[in-house]
């Protein structure tokens, strides 16, 4: 060992690859064992942080901390992808990853998943859960060995670079979000349950517990979505953006204020989205739900987020033209809402496919593209380009996880078909029990388009009025999810 310091590779090459020099390469390391159960923690922890994403996306009405758990969701579901492959390379399969590696560290998730205000939640996650993970995955890269453990190390990184970014947005986020007065006991007492469970990876020693506040009375997932004021009127279904852009009367220009209307709607795919995964993922003996491969997970979560972003695409699209969205157009929560309460899980992920297959069509993506390109404005066309993409991808996830299930794609769609018709939106009802107007927002919307280009609003264009409320035989041609 002493003669390590002197050891030259030839000529002054960069040695082992690059990846250590020779005295961290020949010092100790943690025995495959001991790595693994490290991992483990790890990948709970990360498990734990992708429900807990996904139990509250939907029923949180803040579109920012919507948009940021649909993110995060995502990296969790990527986290722990790496953290399962990493642990069956190393000598471990079954890979035991159902097992709750400690009591106290269950716990600690139970009370963060039951937190009751945003504020909590974000507090929980952000200043306590994260950053100890975070902690965690830092210990780990010190006490690897660089050699030996090149691979775990290669994960840890990603770990390590995704855990900063979204530590950095949650304290961003509750800087802005009042302080409670129950916030600072209850952190304490998440410290404590850490402590209680050795710490996160288990390396340090076990206290004793500290008494569940919010998780006491267990948690009552909430599948309604909710929105923020910026959504005041979310059962509206006055403006039929879909008729509007297939009527060739009407010029390409402000057809992309619907199309971003469109992208911006799609909010509603991750409300709708995370509960299916929240549901199936938590079933138990739900033949319906659970029992789901981890890899149906993975590919879900990541069209979910793909799905936040389309509608922060709108949103961007918005803010570039100048237009305060929240002002001119009513964004609906009525197909997320609709399904979320009407359907089951596997009902609910039958319509999204349903809808998604049709998206293919001559009237689906290829065609918002066009429209885009045509529209001579370089966003529109970008985004399109991306969101077409997307959905091809999300094709082949509705392939590889739905129809597969089907003896053949003609039974898969006449399901996905009978699901979407069990879903009733009763639009007249809205209207009568003072829910919505149906009020028609594009001629504000269209107005406002002009006067920032600094021209006269065109009567035809403006008069625009075709409403779902109206069409009722159209509810199919919603294009909830496109
Ligand atoms: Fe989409
Ligand atoms: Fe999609």
């Amino acid at each position: 060992m002493d003669h390590i310091e002197g050891y030259r590779s030839l000529k002054g090459l960069p040695a082992l690859a690059g990846i250590a020099d020779f005295p961290s390469a020949a010092g100790p390391g943690l025995s495959v064992d001991a790595a693994v159960l490290r991992l483990k923690r790890l990948h709970y922890a990360s498990q734990r942080l992708w429900q807990t994403c996904l139990a509250r996306l939907t029923s949180e009405p803040l579109y920012e901390l919507k948009m940021g758990f649909s993110y995060h969701a995502y990296l969790a579901a990527e986290h722990i992808t790496l953290l399962r492959e990493r642990v069956a390379e190393m000598r471990h399969p079954p890979l035991g990853l159902d097992k709750i590696p400690d009591p106290a560290l269950e716990s600690f998730f139970d009370e963060i998943l039951a937190a009751p205000t945003s504020r909590l939640l974000l507090g929980g996650l952000y200043q306590v859960a994260l950053p100890a993970l975070f902690s965690a995955v830092e210990a780990m890269q010190r006490d690897c060995n660089p050699l030996a453990e090149a691979p775990t190390l290669r994960v840890l990184r990603t770990l390590h670079t995704d855990l900063l970014e979204m530590i950095a947005w949650g304290k961003e986020s509750l800087a802005v979000l009042p302080a409670e007065p129950e916030e600072m006991p209850w952190l304490h007492e998440l410290a404590a349950w850490l402590d209680a469970a050795g710490s996160l990876d288990g390396t340090g020693a076990p206290s004793s517990a500290p008494h569940p506040r919010y998780a006491a009375n267990g948690f009552r997932y909430d599948r309604t979505p909710q929105r923020d004021e910026r959504f005041p009127d979310p059962y509206n279904m006055g403006v039929h953006a879909e008729e509007f852009l297939y009527d060739p009367a009407f010029p390409v220009r402000d057809k992309v204020l619907m199309m971003l209307f469109k992208r911006l709607r799609e909010i509603d795919v991750p409300e709708m989205m995370a509960s299916l995964l929240y549901e199936m993922v938590t079933a138990t003996g739900d033949e319906e739900a659970g029992g789901k491969k981890w890899a149906f997970y993975r590919d879900m979560t990541r069209q979910l987020w793909d799905e936040a972003r389309h509608a922060m695409m709108g949103e961007v699209g918005f803010a570039r033209l100048g237009i305060d969205w929240p002002n001119f157009v009513c964004v609906n929560f009525t197909w997320s809402k609709g399904l979320n309460e009407q359907l089951t899980p596997r009902e609910r992920h039958a319509v999204l496919w349903f809808i998604e297959q049709g998206l293919m069509s001559k009237t689906g993506k290829r065609f918002e593209w066009e429209l885009g390109r045509d529209s001579g404005d370089a966003y529109a066309e970008l985004i399109q380009d991306y969101d077409w993409a997307d959905e091809v991808l999300h094709a082949r996830i509705g392939r590889d996880w739905y129809v597969a299930g089907f003896p053949d794609v003609k039974t898969a769609a006449e399901y996905g078909s009978a699901c979407w018709d069990k879903v009733v939106a009763d639009w007249e009802q809205w209207r009568n029990d003072g829910l919505t107007r149906h009020f028609n927002w594009w001629p504000g919307l269209y107005r406002e388009a002009c006067r920032l280009r600094g021209e006269e609003p065109d009567p035809e264009i403006e008069r625009y009025s075709v409403s779902y409320a109206e069409t009722r035989a159209d509810l199919r041609r919603i294009a909830a999810s496109g």
